[in-house]
């Protein structure tokens, strides 16, 4: 397994381009089971995730070619083999459940193994089931897979989630574009990869209201079509790389982001001291005068501040005067940075959902394990600042979420290798 090794101190400067988001483009992939006409995705990542799902669709019978170096995706599902979305893929990516709205709802049928993925917390999938049963889904749960049916299709319903889901609003909302009927969501998520993913359903033909407010309206038609669409921006990809100068001093210009993908983060980050502006071709990220100062933050779903940037800020905070709370809102078991850190010598108490960060100084370099994707990338950040040599181990994590990490930092002076492991 690969390691990456980072030797502190380097101030960044120079321009980081950002990938499109991984998260969209897991959901805007499995909309090509929507239709019989050939999707392209434009400005896809580059990411062991994308893979995954690449071979799911193509156990389905789907046909996923990469061009460009993997930049276009063009997908067809002309000629859908099969419903059955099986264990031994599914089990790599808790995403792959977002093939099953689209299944049911052209096919009437799908089986879809219960999913894995990151190790942080129980993270069910009854939104999803219950989103889909609301519109007329039969659904079984037998030997870890949901066997679900629609005899008839789906039918629109009224969907209100007790809580925010970011993927079980993508589910309902691409089986809905098939529905009979009208389906309204309520209390939906309004993450900028909800509304990318709309964008890209009514290219195809959908007819969506609301996307990016918290009731989504979807009239269903009997059909979709084909569509090229571009893959929005990963703001947490952005949020990342915003926090390598931050951390380490410099000047950075993250080309293609934009405030409004990250706007509660930059409020935070301007608390902290951190300068960002926004020009022509991104935005632009310095440290102003002086240490970081310590901030609270408390993880919501959009447009509050993400969870998926939670483990970076905490390695910013960890070198910040004073002491930060941090608190985690979205997912009960995601502080396993928290221990990583500590191993570098920074302060943290863990009660809870809750975080107590009491900057130092500088952190020192030491060998530490990725436990999951942002938290490898949070060690990486704290290596960047670090005296001495970090030893990240175990980022095949890291390689399921971010493209040529290495590559991207070291073309803005930062010390870091991938060492090949065995
Ligand atoms: C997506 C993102 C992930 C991000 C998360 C929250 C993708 C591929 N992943 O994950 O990077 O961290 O949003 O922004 O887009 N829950 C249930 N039952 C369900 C569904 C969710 O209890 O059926 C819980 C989860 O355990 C979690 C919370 O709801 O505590 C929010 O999860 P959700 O928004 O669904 O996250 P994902 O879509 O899995």
């Amino acid at each position: 397994m690969d390691s990456i090794a980072v030797t502190g101190g380097a101030e960044l400067r120079g321009e980081i381009p950002i990938a499109g988001a991984k998260n969209a483009c897991l959901t805007l992939m499995p909309a090509t089971l929507l239709s019989d006409q050939p999707l392209t995705l434009t400005n896809a990542p580059r990411l062991s995730d994308i893979r995954t799902m690449t071979t799911l669709l193509q156990s389905l019978g789907a046909e996923v070619q990469g061009l460009q170096g993997g930049q276009v995706l063009a997908l067809s599902s002309h000629d859908l083999t099969s419903q059955h979305a099986d264990y031994e893929i599914v089990r790599k990516m808790r995403a792959s459940i977002l093939v099953l709205g689209p299944l049911l709802a052209r096919y009437g049928q799908a089986e879809v193994s219960l999913p894995g993925g990151c190790a942080i917390g129980a993270r069910p999938v009854d939104l999803h089931l219950n989103a889909l049963e609301a519109m007329g889904a039969e659904l079984d749960l037998r030997d870890g897979y949901v066997h679900a049916k629609a005899p008839g299709g789906l039918k629109g319903a009224v969907v209100e989630f007790p809580f925010v889901s970011v993927g079980a609003t993508e589910n309902a909302l691409m089986a809905a574009t098939l529905a009979k009927g009208t389906t309204v969501l309520k209390n939906a998520a309004r993450e900028p990869e909800i509304v990318d993913l709309a964008q890209c359903l009514r290219a195809m033909g959908a007819q969506i209201e609301g996307e990016g407010t918290e009731t989504i309206t979807v009239q269903g038609v009997t059909q979709l079509h084909g569509a090229t669409h571009a893959v929005v921006t990963d703001r947490i990809e952005l949020g990342t790389y915003m926090l390598a100068p931050a951390i380490t001093g410099g000047e950075v210009e993250l080309l293609g982001g934009r405030i409004a993908l990250v706007q509660a983060f930059c409020e935070k980050l301007d608390a902290a001291g951190i300068a960002v502006e926004e020009t022509a071709r991104g935005l632009k990220v310095a440290r102003k005068n002086g240490r970081i100062r310590a901030v609270d933050v408390v993880t919501e779903p959009f447009p509050g501040f993400p969870t998926d940037l939670q483990a970076q800020m905490m390695a910013l905070l960890c070198t910040a005067e004073g002491t930060s709370v941090l608190e985690e809102k979205i997912f009960e078991n995601r502080f396993m940075h928290a221990p990583e850190l500590m191993r570098m010598g920074a302060q943290i108490e863990v009660h809870g959902g809750t975080a107590t960060v009491t900057g130092v100084e500088r952190l020192k370099g030491a060998p530490v394990m990725a436990t999951d994707l942002r938290a490898s990338v949070s060690l990486i950040l704290a290596g960047l600042a670090a005296e001495g040599e970090t030893l990240v181990s175990r980022v095949y994590h890291l390689d399921r979420g971010y493209e040529r990490v290495e590559e991207k930092l070291r073309a803005c002076g930062a010390k870091i290798e991938r060492v090949a492991g065995e």
